[in-house]
């Protein structure tokens, strides 16, 4: 995987994806240790350009790169020359002079990671672009399960809510199904594509047909900022029909496991005790970010063979 840009799963073997999850278990082991430290990227210079808001993902990029050893500098929207006007291809070019070796980028536009990968050298990793793709997020959401389930291949599992502004459903979706899930989606009919082909997804209008016996429940958070208004009545209504609440889990397998990806809307797409409660490993997918955001930047800027 050495030189490889990371711009979504889709352009991602199975063995790519296992590789992946083989080295964040390694890495895992140094989040959790004493002393933090790998001498792996000494030398390498990593930029995380955030150009749209952001608390796990850059603080995971940041802290992964900086656990591997490498210089890691974070540039926000609000304090970058962006707000003087200047452009994304000449914010790169700027970057790339600097001599870095990987750009992080989040961008509101859908694109705007590939579109980077054409301008500049540096590795570039997408962390979020539009409503397209999230793979960095999509691979901790696997590694949380396999850690829980022991596998992926075989699994049910419903991812819930805005699947259509959701970079994360996206991205989800090409992992799980490389590795043999079944994937089943549901929200109401406005936050649904309209059209939805995709070998091995089963789309539901009916939440309880999408939880009923899963393995495992991805539930996405309202995109209130990417979508118009009038997708959904009211947020109780929401609630109401389309919440994961402790009730609506009885229908799932017994020791169902319970994703989000954060930030939550409490209370909206998900109530508090099962936030808290002893189905949810949201916590969990916080440090395995960390995890697999090493195992990223290593494979990418050391190599790594299958
Ligand atoms: C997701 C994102 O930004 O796409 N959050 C994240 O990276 N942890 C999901 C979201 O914003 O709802």
């Amino acid at each position: 995987m050495l030189g490889k840009n990371i711009l979504d799963l889709e352009n991602f073997s199975p063995d790519e994806i296992r590789l992946v999850l083989k080295t964040a278990k390694e890495m895992k082991k140094i989040v959790q240790s004493r002393i933090k430290k790998l001498p792996d990227l000494r030398g390498k210079a990593i930029i995380n350009l955030f150009l749209e808001a952001s608390t796990r993902t850059r603080t995971s990029f940041e802290l992964a790169g900086k656990y591997l050893g490498a210089d890691v500098v974070s540039i926000n929207a609000g304090t970058s020359s962006i707000t003087k006007g200047e452009s994304l291809r000449d914010t790169l070019l700027t970057l790339e002079a600097m001599g870095v070796d990987a750009i992080v980028i989040r961008h509101k536009s859908e694109g705007a990671a590939e579109y980077a990968a054409q301008i500049v050298k540096p590795v570039i990793i997408n962390a979020g672009d539009g409503a397209h793709a999230h793979p960095s997020q999509a691979l901790l959401d696997l590694f949380t399960i396999e850690r829980h389930k022991g596998r992926l291949a075989g699994l049910k599992v419903a991812i819930v809510g805005d699947i259509l502004h959701s970079r994360v459903a996206r991205s989800d979706i090409f992992g799980l199904t490389k590795m043999g899930a079944d994937v089943h989606i549901a929200g109401p009919k406005t936050l649904l594509p309209r059209f939805f082909n995709f070998d091995g997804v089963t789309v539901h209008e009916n939440i309880e047909d999408a939880i009923k016996n899963a393995d495992v429940v991805n539930v996405l958070r309202i995109q209130l900022e990417r979508q118009q208004a009038g997708l959904f009545p009211s947020p109780r209504e929401y609630a109401r029909i389309f919440g994961i609440n402790d009730e609506r889990l009885r229908l799932a397998k017994e020791d169902v496991l319970i994703l989000h990806p954060g930030p939550q809307n409490k209370g909206l797409e998900i109530s508090n005790a099962v936030t808290y409660g002893k189905y949810s490993a949201i916590q969990e997918q916080v440090q395995n970010g960390v995890a697999i955001r090493m195992a990223l930047l290593d494979l990418t800027l050391n190599g790594g063979s299958l």
